[in-house]
């Protein structure tokens, strides 16, 4: 039995660290601050400085999180004119995808039933 219950400790605590989410989400808001506050809103809250600018916690409502990597890395080559094109390192980009992804309420377990209802909603549906 103490044996078993070892070999149980010893698995639980080379499965554990792969179940914990990696980065926290600080160093991503570091680059937001830096490189995106200017002209976006960067947190769960807020008006965008520049009003044509989508808040970026509104991004996961058009785009699955993971597909807007290469556009980051690129430099952002998404047309949009007011949009000056930013260089950022591959660990600023995983950092930004890190925090981008906290931002978006139906990707973390919530108690809170009025924002679970928001992630079933239409796309659109919300304030933005
Ligand atoms: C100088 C102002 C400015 C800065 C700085 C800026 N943006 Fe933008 N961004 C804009 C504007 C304006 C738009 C909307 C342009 C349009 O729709 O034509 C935009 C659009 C976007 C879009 C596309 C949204 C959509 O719905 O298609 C993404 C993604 C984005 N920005 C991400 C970022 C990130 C990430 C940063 C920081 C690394 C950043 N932006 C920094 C002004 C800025």
């Amino acid at each position: 039995m103490v044996k078993l219950s070892w070999a149980l400790g010893t698995l639980f605590m080379s499965i554990a660290p792969t179940c914990v989410s990696a980065e926290p989400p600080e160093a991503g808001l570091q680059v937001a601050i830096e490189k995106c506050s200017g002209c976006h809103a960067i947190r769960e809250e807020g008006l965008s400085p520049n009003p044509w600018a989508p808040p970026l916690r509104t991004l996961n409502t058009r785009y699955p999180i993971d597909a807007l990597r290469e556009n980051f890395l690129k430099g952002m080559e998404v047309g949009h004119q007011d949009m000056p094109i930013l260089i950022l390192a591959p660990e600023e980009v995983t950092n930004l995808l890190v925090y981008l992804r906290s931002l978006d309420p139906c990707g973390k377990p919530s108690s809170d039933k009025a924002a679970m209802r928001k992630c079933f909603a239409p796309v659109g549906n919300g304030n933005q």
